[in-house]
């Protein structure tokens, strides 16, 4: 594979930015199903030397395939090399910025003029929205329903946009006088998972639109929402790369250039020169930075010291603002949250702590059998397959993720990263159509979750 690379970069691609957008005119999406553990490692090794023209939406493991990003001008090169390697591949999406465009038709003023003359905000899950969008939803819920909503700002992001906390509750429980039970949900952790953050708004919606409808649930749970928990990366996922992952943090500056002498740092030395020298690669991996064996146990994959990668750890442990005020957050309110959920996507999977080994915790039945639940509620409303399991197992083992986090260091029992929609067909860029189903099921699997969690202590 080094050879492939090697003739690559002699000619430094980086032309895929057309202005200011990024253009994934032509890249393919390979779904890649490797047999042998030599055939892992190949792509493992591929994995560790990521350039720009290969990007993995899934993480290589032995038990499943690898969804992978390929730039049109090494496609031929690229499949040619799996031919010889004798390794399985097939085209999930022929052509990618065909797919970007597809996902979320433009609406006009019209139809958006009709939105607030119906319902009284201009919020719809018929498309995904842009962050401001998103704020003055929250703002008109905060306003319509004094009783129930208070939007709290946790922090700030990088860029200084407001992390925003929606709280939803009826106030103290009447019998007994003490306050509930509180369900934490986030979203948007990674920007490209827009799907993430619409259904935690969606989830707003029916909280808030059908407060009747859900009167028991809201009698006995207090709710707290993070829609968007990296806005700096959701924004430049919106009007520059489609496919940003992390978060707008840049670390070159400091010129903390340590990571640059680790193997994985030489390495991509060769493959990555021009980016690696100058040290202009942007960003954080949210799901990296938590303080939970942050930086030890290197497991091969699992999270990268090399800031240019996608799951870049950060320069130390809760360097990014978000991840910091969410974890303070978090803390503060640690005795009440009795839920912990993260949403993600793609690939239709409950998962259970631990991500950073695949020992488990001395709880992890219980925590198998109400995701089982809430699975089995998800699968009821369209017959939608959510697998449940260890994500260290499901997926493959990283450090510094929330889920880990929220139940090793913050002790709340039962954490979750919940993989959205959809199994590989669209990946990230999940057609805004299915939004409203999406989040349909989903939220029929939290509400059993939530009744589970908040009742059986
Ligand atoms: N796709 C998510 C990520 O890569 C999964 C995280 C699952 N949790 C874990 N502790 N590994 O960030
Ligand atoms: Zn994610």
């Amino acid at each position: 594979f080094s050879s492939l690379v090697n003739n690559v970069i002699g000619e430094a691609k980086y032309s895929k930015t057309t202005g200011n957008r990024v253009s994934y005119k032509g890249h393919q999406v390979l779904r890649i199903h490797p047999m042998t553990p030599s055939q892992v490692d190949e792509l493992r090794e591929m994995r560790e030397t990521e350039t720009e023209d290969i990007k993995f939406w899934t993480e290589p493991s032995g038990n499943r395939t690898t969804d992978i990003v390929v730039a049109p001008d090494i496609i031929d090169d690229v499949k040619d090399f799996f031919r010889q390697k004798k390794i399985e591949y097939k085209v999930l999406l022929p052509d990618l910025q065909k797919t970007i465009a597809y996902q979320n038709p433009k609406m006009s003023k019209e139809q958006r003029d009709d939105l607030v003359t119906n319902q009284g905000h201009s919020m719809t899950w018929r498309r995904y929205q842009r962050f401001s969008e998103i704020m003055k939803y929250l703002e008109y819920l905060e306003m319509r329903y004094p009783n129930l909503i208070e939007v709290e700002t946790i922090g700030h992001s990088y860029e200084g946009q407001p992390l925003r906390v929606v709280k939803v509750s009826t106030g103290k429980n009447e019998k007994t006088g003490e306050s509930k039970p509180i369900v934490w949900i986030d979203a948007g952790m990674h920007a490209r998972e827009w799907i993430s953050t619409a259904v935690a708004t969606y989830i707003l919606n029916e909280l808030t639109e059908k407060n009747s409808t859900y009167s028991k649930l809201l009698d006995t749970i207090d709710w707290m929402i993070l829609p968007v928990s990296n806005p700096d990366g959701y924004e430049y996922s919106h009007v520059s790369d489609r496919l940003w992952r992390k978060t707008r943090s840049s670390y070159s500056d400091e010129s903390d250039s340590s990571s640059r002498y680790t193997p994985a740092g030489l390495l991509h030395l060769v493959t990555h020169y021009t980016k690696w020298f100058w040290g202009k690669c942007e960003g954080v991996d949210p799901n990296r930075n938590f303080d939970y064996h942050w930086g030890q146990d290197k497991i091969r994959n699992g999270a990268s010291t090399d800031p240019c990668h996608e799951t870049y750890e950060g320069p130390q442990a809760f360097s990014e603002p978000e991840t910091k005020a969410m974890a303070d957050y978090i803390m503060s309110n640690r005795n009440n949250i009795k839920l912990y959920l993260t949403l993600h996507s793609y690939n239709q999977m409950w998962l259970v702590p631990w991500g950073h080994t695949h020992t488990k915790p001395s709880d992890y039945s219980d925590l198998i059998r109400a995701a089982k639940k809430a699975a089995k509620s998800i699968h009821k409303v369209y017959g939608t397959s959510y697998k449940v399991g260890s994500s260290a197992d499901l997926l493959y083992p990283t450090t510094g993720a929330s889920d880990d986090w929220a139940k090793g260091k913050a002790g709340i029992k039962y954490s979750y990263t919940v993989e959205l929609r959809d199994r590989g067909a669209y990946g990230f860029l999940l057609p805004a159509t299915q939004i409203i189903p999406t989040s349909r099921e989903i939220w029929a699997g939290i509400r059993t979750i939530a009744r589970i969690v908040t009742t059986d202590i």
